[in-house]
């Protein structure tokens, strides 16, 4: 594994930005299935595709960008090139597309579909334009390196799609909507979102539980992600429903070896601590095998409610979860490493482990993990989905407060760590 050191990670307020703007985005996801919990009946409601848009795009995206502000430097020893005030134009345009595109579902307007859909797209290519060209530049081709890519071109082709479904809706461009919708969803969900996570957990699941690499043979079997993606696709396009069938196959067969992989080796991780982080990595995992079975049931039943337990398994649950998981890790990593940059006075500071409290991390997860149990079965006990909206956006709310708590003491210590007097060391004679 290729870790090259944190001296390129940039100053966190960026990051931090992405960070509570994206939880922003997922609590406003939450709030709108609490206000609309009929949204749960069916896909097609206009709630529903609204609550899955606030909550990848104006959600789950700027988490995973303001993130990989981080990770790519210190995985892979090369910066993202920042754009000044053009970052924070960015991430406003991002969030503003987003909205723009959620009202739109919401209130049926091609106008706002269009506009936002557009802000947003425009947004999202110039990061993972931002993205590529730090990842293609590399030129180590370290596994890390190659599924960050391949989550890179999962993002392209979930834009591409999503370009062509702003067409087929605005100017009724005659093309074959319900397959390519569902091509969109699936490279969003497993390619961009499943690709990512993938990425991550093959870092940070050795480096932070102290544990084996994932196996060789797993980097191998990862390489058919995207062929599987592309594969489904052009089977629901060309109506060969078998190669479509293979290849939802292969994309089960790839999250429950993924989740196998993974329980495995947190279960067996020599760090010795039960902490959330542990109990986190181990529902992600759990999550993962789970989502096997039920993308199968989905794909090959009848009913559509399993279809959407499935979507809400994937989005809220894999993947809001690992975002939460990741962020009780890196928000106060981050803020202890710049702390201990700017402490020339070498002052006494706060443990790691105490800058986001622990009790507040395990009483957050729980409650997410519950809500997002919940948002799945009120797919088929409808009474359940407005408690279950209202939980996760409790979770969510609680979550920003106490993420935000840490990132405005990390500011105030700096300032003061700052101003103090560098410590002199004795000279020795
Ligand atoms: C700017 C970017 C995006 C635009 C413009 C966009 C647009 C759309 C459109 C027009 C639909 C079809 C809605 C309908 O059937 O009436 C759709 C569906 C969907 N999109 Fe996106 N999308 C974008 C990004 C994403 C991303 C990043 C994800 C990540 C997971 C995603 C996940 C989905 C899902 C899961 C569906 C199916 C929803 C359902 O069946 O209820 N989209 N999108």
């Amino acid at each position: 594994m290729q870790i090259v050191s944190t001296e390129a990670s940039p100053a966190p307020g960026l990051s931090f930005a992405h960070f509570i703007a994206g939880l922003g985005g997922m609590l406003a996801a939450a709030l709108l299935l609490a206000w609309q919990p009929e949204a749960l009946l069916t896909r097609w409601h206009p709630a529903t595709l609204a609550a899955v848009h606030l909550f990848a795009l104006a959600g789950m995206m700027p988490v995973m960008l303001g993130a990989l502000f981080q990770f790519v430097p210190v995985a892979c020893g090369l910066a993202l090139p920042r754009f000044g005030a053009g970052d924070w134009l960015l991430l406003a345009a991002l969030q503003t597309g987003a909205g723009g595109l959620a009202a739109g579902f919401l209130n049926g307007s091609v106008l706002s579909l269009s506009l936002g859909g557009s802000l947003a797209l425009l947004a999202l290519l110039t990061a993972g334009a931002r993205l590529a060209w730090a990842l293609w530049r590399q030129k180590l081709s370290a596994a890390l390196v190659a599924s960050l890519r391949r989550g890179a071109l999962a993002l392209f082709a979930t834009l591409a799609l999503a370009t062509v479904l702003l067409g087929v809706m605005s100017h009724g461009w005659q093309l074959p909507f319900m397959a390519l919708v569902d091509w969109h969803a699936q490279w969003g969900l497993a390619g961009w979102i499943g690709g990512l996570i993938a990425a991550v957990a093959g870092m940070v699941v050795p480096m932070f539980h102290v544990t084996e690499n994932y196996p060789q043979r797993w980097e191998r079997a990862l390489r058919l992600l995207l062929p599987a993606l592309v594969c489904s696709g052009l089977g629901m396009l060309s109506g060969q429903a078998w190669l479509a069938c293979l290849a939802v196959i292969l994309l089960a067969a790839l999250a429950a070896g993924f989740g196998l992989i993974s329980a495995r080796r947190v279960l067996a991780s020599r760090r010795g601590e039960k902490d959330a982080f542990h109990y986190g990595w181990l529902l992600v995992a759990l999550l993962a095998m789970l989502l096997a079975p039920l993308g199968l049931v989905a794909h090959f039943s009848t009913d559509p409610r399993w279809g959407m337990a499935f979507g809400i398994t994937a989005l809220a649950g894999l993947g809001g979860i690992t975002v939460s998981v990741m962020l009780y890790r890196i928000v106060p990593f981050l803020i202890w490493l710049h702390w201990q940059r700017a402490n020339k006075a070498r002052a006494r500071l706060p443990l790691l482990h105490r800058i986001v409290p622990e009790a507040g991390q395990r009483i957050e997860l729980a409650a997410e993990a519950l809500a997002v149990g919940l948002l799945a079965a009120a797919t088929f006990f409808p009474a359940l989905a407005l408690p279950a909206a209202t939980l996760l956006a409790l979770a969510r709310l609680g979550q920003i407060l106490l993420l935000s708590h840490a990132m405005l003491d990390f500011r105030e210590r700096l300032a003061v760590l700052r101003s103090l007097p560098p410590k002199v060391r004795p000279a020795s004679h």
